[in-house]
């Protein structure tokens, strides 16, 4: 029987402060956009004597949006760096570092009068929150009782979304209210609004000391055992710890039997040729399903759909993505997650043609703008019951210890890469297609409805060497080149991963 016990409960709680810190920052840029705006405008007034042309505007917001998933990107491959060298409690102790340094850019922007210092803070923030979805999943994975490891691991998703939402309320307050009323206005409290990132900095600096550092750090890294021992007696909140020690010393000789495999390697071996595929198309699914485009710029969406009350929507949002994210972490372990993304998917693209539609005829229907508020919070509905979880899931389904860390860089840079096209491109597409904008994101939601359909595999239930099995079995049937993994390692090299 694993309990629950304090020392657990407030290393995991201090752990997802990092998943809160990604949340707040993916949201926190949504509602005060035109306010945002209209300092870029005032300061490039002020430097050019003119005011600045709207495709500056649009470039400069767009940046400022998107430079977070560059940072994203850097930080998530930057994991590995930290995690074996410093241990996972003092590598998520140091990245607060970036945390401050980025409050600081992103706080003084407007002090300095510059949007360059906002755009480095949202670079920073963006590393942060890269390493952060490394850290915080694998500290909370390794510090858990087997049996409470998937409950503790969904917490991490959960502060990822309570951080949207926490991004999304607070300025409801600076926005909404007439500028007179609030005493420092509502203009000026966006540096606020984003320095704010340095509150959960300091409470998480404050509490990582008393954390304990990962038993299986100690034991299978740095090979101290009693260390590992005395940790898991504080955890556990028993003297027997006999059987964990056990189990870790078990996966660090299966590790030891199964070779790390490299990314360069993941793509040449014809073993591995299918599964990473799937996993990159996965991730791409994820993204490109255009969720980003709701959290980074709902506020303007609604609000050129006549919504009253935009950021009032946009919270809504918050709250439909919150809530669907606890409906989903209890549908996700029993049902198979292939019917579960095949499902959010479908929903998603009826979801976008509704948006279309409600967009369509804004100008002849008056209530339409209310479709619109439904279509999105179907949109972000649809997407926590599959898009959302599940490619993180099935990627860790697909591999097997060797090859999974270099699979889940992959698909961690593909998912960066894919969020900074749609944090970048999404204004301009809206300029260039009006209301049809999401008609784009059906096309791509149905593509990616049909590849699943047709070559994502249920994993659920499945060993890694009956998914492995399976892959050889169609592959075989198409062409016969992956029978003989050796004699391919040299036709590898030659065509290109996608
Ligand atoms: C910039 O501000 C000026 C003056 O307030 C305004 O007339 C102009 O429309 C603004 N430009 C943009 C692109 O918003």
């Amino acid at each position: 029987m694993d309990l629950l016990t304090l020392p657990l409960v407030m290393a995991v709680g201090t752990a997802v402060i990092g998943s809160l810190q990604f949340g707040y920052n993916t949201g926190v840029i949504n509602a005060p956009q035109s306010i945002i705006e209209g300092f870029y405008n005032e300061t490039w007034t002020n430097r050019y004597s003119e005011s600045i042309p709207q495709n500056s505007l649009t470039t400069l917001w767009s940046i400022s949006v998107a430079i977070f998933s560059v940072g994203g990107m850097l930080g998530s491959f930057s994991v590995g760096l930290f995690v074996n060298r410093f241990g996972r409690r003092n590598s998520m102790l140091m990245a607060n570092v970036l945390a401050f340094v980025a409050a600081a850019f992103m706080g003084l922007s407007k002090l300095a009068a510059s949007w360059e210092t906002l755009i480095i803070g949202r670079f920073i923030v963006g590393l942060y929150s890269g390493l952060s979805t490394g850290f915080v999943p694998m500290y909370v994975g390794e510090i858990s009782p087997t049996s409470l490891r998937g409950a503790l691991g969904t917490l991490h998703q959960l502060g990822v979304v309570i951080g949207i939402l926490v991004a999304q309320v607070i300025p409801c307050e600076t926005n909404v209210r007439p500028v007179s009323s609030s005493i420092m206005g509502n203009a000026s409290l966006w540096p606020l609004l984003l320095g704010f990132t340095a509150i959960p900095a300091v409470l998480q600096c404050v509490l990582l000391p008393f954390c304990p550092e990962s038993p299986r750090y100690l034991l299978i890294t740095c090979n101290e055992e009693n260390k590992a021992q005395s940790v898991l007696t504080k955890l556990r909140g028993t003297e027997d710890v006999s059987a964990d020690l056990q189990e870790m010393k078990e996966e660090s000789q299966q590790m030891m039997r199964e070779k790390t495999v490299t990314i360069l390697e993941l793509f040449r071996s014809p073993v591995y040729r299918q599964p990473i595929f799937i996993a990159i198309m996965l991730q791409l699914s994820q993204q490109l399903s255009g969720i980003n485009a709701v959290f980074y710029y709902s506020t303007g969406i609604f609000e050129r759909a006549g919504v009253a009350q935009p950021v009032y929507a946009t919270i809504g949002a918050g709250v439909v993505n919150t809530a669907f994210t606890v409906v989903s972490l209890f549908v996700v372990e029993r049902a198979g997650r292939r019917s579960l993304h095949l499902i959010g998917l479908l929903g998603m693209a009826g979801s976008a043609v509704l948006m279309t539609i409600a967009l369509a005829l804004l100008d002849q229907v008056k209530w339409m703008s209310y479709v619109s508020i439904i279509a999105i919070f179907c949109f972000v509905a649809f997407f926590e019951i599959g898009p959302g979880p599940i490619p993180w899931f099935i990627v860790a389904e697909l591999f097997s210890q060797g090859p999974r860390p270099a699979a889940i860089a992959v698909a961690g840079f593909c998912n960066w890469s894919a969020n900074f096209m749609v944090g970048m491109g999404f204004q301009y597409v809206e300029k260039l297609c009006g209301p049809y904008v999401f008609i784009i994101f059906t096309v791509l939601l149905l593509g990616f409805f049909a590849f699943t359909y047709f070559k994502v595999p249920e994993t659920k239930g499945r060993t890694f060497d009956e998914i492995a099995a399976g892959f050889r079995q169609s592959a075989g049937q198409s062409s016969e080149k992956y029978s003989a993994p050796e004699e391919l390692n040299t036709l590898g090299g030659a065509d290109p991963p996608l």
